[in-house]
């Protein structure tokens, strides 16, 4: 449904405090069939305003500026055409950490932090941590992993690889912005092509970790309209089974792995019997491990290869 023209008859009388701003473009939301209504009306005036979204309630019956309403406004109708929150206001947490967020990068999602929370605990039971332990990130995108696994294991020094040079540039300004630049090297190519030049440098990782494309090439036209009309394809289409990145990092990492060195991937909630395999097949992996999210769904695929 195209939401516009019910939003602007929604506003046809003009909201004058954050009340009546937020009851009015939470109902154009809704009826533009968005779920979180409420909510993302609250962040995007909460964004336009420069507060937090709890601040709103407290000037909630203050008068609201007119440049604040127009802006506000434009927001709204965007929105109800799909564009997601964190497009219009530029930024998404993750792990605790605001991050930059352009429409050259998928949005970081909440999943996704099973990932980093995995690579951590594997990380501590790593005897080598104080020899320098190397990670290499592929497909990185806004850089939320690398940047929080920069975080967390300062020892760590990770490679952190895109096809994307736009998406590569968002993560290097957040890596900046969280003091972390200095322990990341960005490098632009197709997998593992952005190391190609460690390839004389056998066995140099001790970590592989992905949130890999893995939306079936069939499916995404049924994508949520948000995503499938914003967000980046080449960030989610994983070929016509999904699993085209995952075959090609299994059967190539082997080469960048340390010996008894980790792959984590995330993987779709339907697709942890077929990770599995494809590490049992390679025939050089051993103890593949599936991990849960808080919903129950199966999130994180670990395997480690055989030393
Ligand atoms: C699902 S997104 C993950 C982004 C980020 N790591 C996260 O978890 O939010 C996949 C990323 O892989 C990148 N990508 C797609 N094809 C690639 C390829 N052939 N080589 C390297 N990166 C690729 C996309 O540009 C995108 O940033």
């Amino acid at each position: 449904m195209n939401g516009e023209p019910e939003t602007l008859s929604a506003f046809g009388r003009r909201p004058a405090t954050p009340r009546r701003a937020l009851e009015q473009a939470a109902g154009a939301l809704s009826r533009a069939g968005i779920e979180s209504a409420r909510l993302d009306a609250e962040a995007l005036l909460a964004h336009v305003l420069g507060v937090t979204r709890e601040r709103l309630y407290l000037d909630y019956d203050a008068p609201l500026a007119a440049d604040r309403q127009e802006r506000f406004l434009s927001l709204i109708a965007r929105r109800c055409r799909g564009e997601p929150v964190a497009y219009l206001t530029g930024r998404r947490e993750f792990w605790s950490l605001d991050f930059l967020v352009t429409p050259a990068v998928l949005v970081p999602r909440p999943d996704t932090e099973l990932l980093v929370e995995t690579a951590v605990g594997l990380i501590g039971e790593a005897p080598t941590l104080e020899l320098g332990f190397k990670i290499l990130e592929l497909g990185t995108g806004s850089g939320a992993i690398a940047v929080s696994l920069a975080k967390e294991k300062p020892a760590a020094e990770i490679w952190a690889t895109d096809i994307s040079p736009a998406a590569l540039e968002v993560a290097r300004t957040n890596a900046s912005r969280h003091g972390v630049a200095h322990k990341i090297h960005f490098c632009a190519g197709d997998l593992f092509e952005a190391v190609a030049y460690l390839t004389g440098r056998r066995g140099f990782f001790q970590m592989i970790v992905s949130n890999p494309p893995y939306v079936r090439s069939e499916e995404f036209d049924r994508l949520p309209r948000d995503v499938r009309d914003f967000e980046p394809r080449v960030a989610l289409d994983g070929g016509p089974d999904g699993l085209d990145f995952y075959r090609r990092i299994v059967r190539a990492g082997r080469l960048y792995l340390a010996s008894s060195g980790l792959v984590l991937f995330e993987i779709g909630e339907d697709m942890a019997d077929e990770v599995v395999r494809l590490f049992t097949d390679a025939g050089c992996f051993t103890l593949a491990r599936v991990y849960r999210d808080y919903s129950g769904r199966d999130r994180v695929v670990s395997a480690r290869k055989l030393p």
